[in-house]
């Protein structure tokens, strides 16, 4: 009787330690973001993160009771550090892709973006076709990234999207290649004081939902968090929070 109980006691704390630590009166879900992607997220002055993603999280969190708790990085180490299990979920523009779906469990798609193509204004590349041969910025570990090696374009990569934008403006490259909302903000951005400097073409290189990332064994909080999300589709909140940020929306259902 005794070793029974032992037994079914040990028995116990394997379950304890396979299930996942939100089912277990877990109160916060930990972010990793690289917050170098307005309009979705961006560091601000104070050392806060602002942004759609921060309050679309933010939503989904007070629906499910839990705290938001937002940790910074780069972009590359967004994905392994969610597959790794340091991080709860993955927050960071991440284009849903079957290759990273291998490795981390998305949630469904809250938004549809594009791979826009961002030259100095007069460039004599005008679209896609023109840009064989020429180097193209990316940002490291990026869908831009392998979009462009995939293609065989000539790519120089960056950890920071800043720095990437850089290479453009000061010639080292010809194209920059980065998600369409993000460069319609840094274009605007640095337009600003550099009047008509940067010009995004019409057309793109490719279109991609948005989702968010988590570890494999999360199965039953993605699927609390994707009723959450469909509630906040549903009732008009994500189209909303674009607005609030000044950017267009795209449903995913648009696919
Ligand atoms: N959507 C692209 C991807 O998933 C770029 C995301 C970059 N995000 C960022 N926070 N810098 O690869």
């Amino acid at each position: 009787m005794k070793k029974t109980f032992a037994f079914l006691l040990a028995l116990c704390m394997i379950f304890a330690l396979a299930v996942p630590a939100y089912a277990d009166g877990k109160t916060t879900l930990t972010m990793a973001t690289s917050p170098d992607f307005p309009p979705f997220e961006e560091l601000q002055a104070d050392g806060s993160v602002v942004g759609i993603e921060v309050d679309l999280l933010n939503l989904i969190c007070e629906k499910l009771g839990l705290e938001l708790v937002i940790e910074q990085m780069d972009f590359d180490s967004v994905l392994p550090g969610v597959q790794a299990g340091k991080y709860d979920v993955g927050v960071s523009g991440i284009s849903v892709t079957e290759k990273r779906q291998k490795n981390v469990l998305f949630t469904e798609p809250y938004c549809l973006a594009a791979q826009a193509i961002v030259v100095k204004t007069g460039s004599e590349i005008t679209g896609k076709a023109d840009l064989d041969k020429k180097k193209i910025a990316v940002q490291t570990g990026t869908t831009a990234e392998s979009f462009c090696m995939e293609n065989n374009y000539k790519v120089s990569s960056f950890q920071a999207n800043s720095d990437a934008e850089m290479a453009l403006i000061v010639g080292k490259v010809d194209a920059w290649v980065i998600d369409d909302l993000t460069a319609a903000e840094m274009v605007k951005a640095y337009n600003k004081d550099h009047p008509d400097a940067l010009t995004i073409l019409s057309e793109a290189m490719t279109t991609e939902p948005y989702a968010f990332a988590f570890a494999f064994g999360s199965e039953e909080l993605v699927e609390k968090i994707n009723a959450a999300q469909a509630e906040l589709l549903a009732d008009g909140t994500i189209a909303a929070l674009f607005e609030k940020f000044d950017a267009p929306y795209t449903a995913p259902s648009a696919a």
